[in-house]
């Protein structure tokens, strides 16, 4: 074994999405944003989470279908194949077998806390498949089995980023020993920071502003598909919840009007300007003129996407020919990984 230092990788950027279905602006500005930017100062892995989308019943003909119309959605909204990983989770073992070891890392006291199970079960926990309830141990492994440095997330995905820290943190310290015995004189795993940043990293549900822009809401109206169509945007921000008052001229005032502060938010986020510089131009006006500029600004931003979208879904082997090729180079960085925490662990490999 040597013994020469070791030290994790610097600047390393892990993130996912669910393949279920189409992917909305909570999405795109929560998330995706954030990951094209990343792009040109970082090493960035980026993958289609199709082991956790089976956590809940998929439809097998349709989650294929997701699974590519997702990767068709991560290109056309800017993720360059050539500058980033990207890739589905299934086609890269070391994610599962991670999880594995995770989930004897983690503890049930720890699973038993995260808020998005008790959500996504419902009332009746006992029907819960087991993989939902370790879900966020395969999160943890996803992130770690590249060792990745950065997470670029919505906000509500802290508490699954507090848990990813707190199982590398506890695998470090378990097996400090053969860990130091490799070289590695800072721990094994790195703490990843979680990136939320920007306007939009809790974009609100259009029908009720005190719920989660969500892919589950029956509501389709509740939110804005990345692929939806420029009258269909239009019509659900025209139709979008709002209160009786005029717009504030101050961020102050938008306190306890959840649906106002959503519609600035989303506005100021596709925009990248400040919500005081959006009272400044609709402060003490009708929501109607907001919601006018607000659906050209979406459908400008939206439009172009969903047009390559179309043209992406049209041409599904290329769609595979980008993930077997992503999957390809995942594996060559996330297989050491597998190797070295076997090693660790005490597990015999050949
Ligand atoms: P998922 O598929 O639910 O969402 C993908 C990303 O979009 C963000 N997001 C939002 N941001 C702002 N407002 C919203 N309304 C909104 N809805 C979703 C999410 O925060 C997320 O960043 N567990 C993850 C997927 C995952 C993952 C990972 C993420 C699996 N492994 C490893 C990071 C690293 C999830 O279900 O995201």
């Amino acid at each position: 074994m040597t013994t020469t230092n070791k030290t994790v990788p610097a600047n390393r950027v892990f993130s996912g999405m669910q393949p279920t279905g189409s992917l909305h602006l909570g999405n795109y500005l929560g998330a995706m944003i954030n990951w094209i930017a990343m792009q040109e100062s970082h090493e960035c892995i980026y993958c289609i989470v199709d082991l956790h989308a089976i956590t809940l019943w998929q439809d097998p003909a349709e989650l294929r279908q997701s699974i590519r119309k997702v990767t068709a959605a991560y290109i056309a909204s800017g993720l360059d194949p050539k500058k980033s990983i990207l890739f589905n989770q299934s086609q890269v073992p070391a994610h599962a077998e991670l999880a594995w070891v995770f989930n004897c890392v983690a503890r049930l006291g720890w699973l038993d806390r995260m808020t998005q199970f008790k959500d996504k079960a419902g009332k009746d926990k006992q029907r819960a498949s087991v993989g939902l309830y370790v879900y966020p141990n395969l999160m943890a492994a996803d992130i770690l089995a590249y060792r990745a440095t950065h997470v670029p997330v919505g906000e509500d995905q802290k508490q699954h980023l507090e848990l990813t820290r707190d199982i590398a943190q506890k695998f470090n310290s378990d097996y400090s020993d053969g860990i130091a015995a490799l070289g590695y004189n800072d721990g094994f795993f790195p703490l990843p920071e979680p990136v939320i940043q920007g306007a939009g990293t809790r974009v609100m549900s259009l029908r009720d502003g005190t719920k989660k822009m969500s892919k589950s809401d029956p509501s389709e109206l509740s939110r804005i598909n990345i692929s939806d169509d420029a009258d269909t945007i239009a019509k659900k921000i025209r139709k979008a919840k709002t209160d009786p008052g005029d717009l504030p001229s101050e961020v102050a005032g938008l306190d306890g009007r959840p649906e106002a502060q959503n519609l600035v938010g989303i506005f100021a986020a596709l925009s990248q300007q400040s919500h005081d510089d959006i009272l400044k131009d609709f402060g003490g006006g009708q929501f109607s003129k907001l919601k006018k500029e607000l659906a050209e600004l979406a459908v400008e931003k939206l439009a172009p996407i969903a047009t390559e979208i179309a043209k992406l879904e049209a041409d599904p082997a290329e769609i595979d020919r980008v993930l077997a090729d992503g999957a390809c180079r995942a594996r060559e960085i996330a297989a050491p990984t597998i190797d070295q925490v076997k090693d660790i662990v005490g597990l015999l490999r050949s």
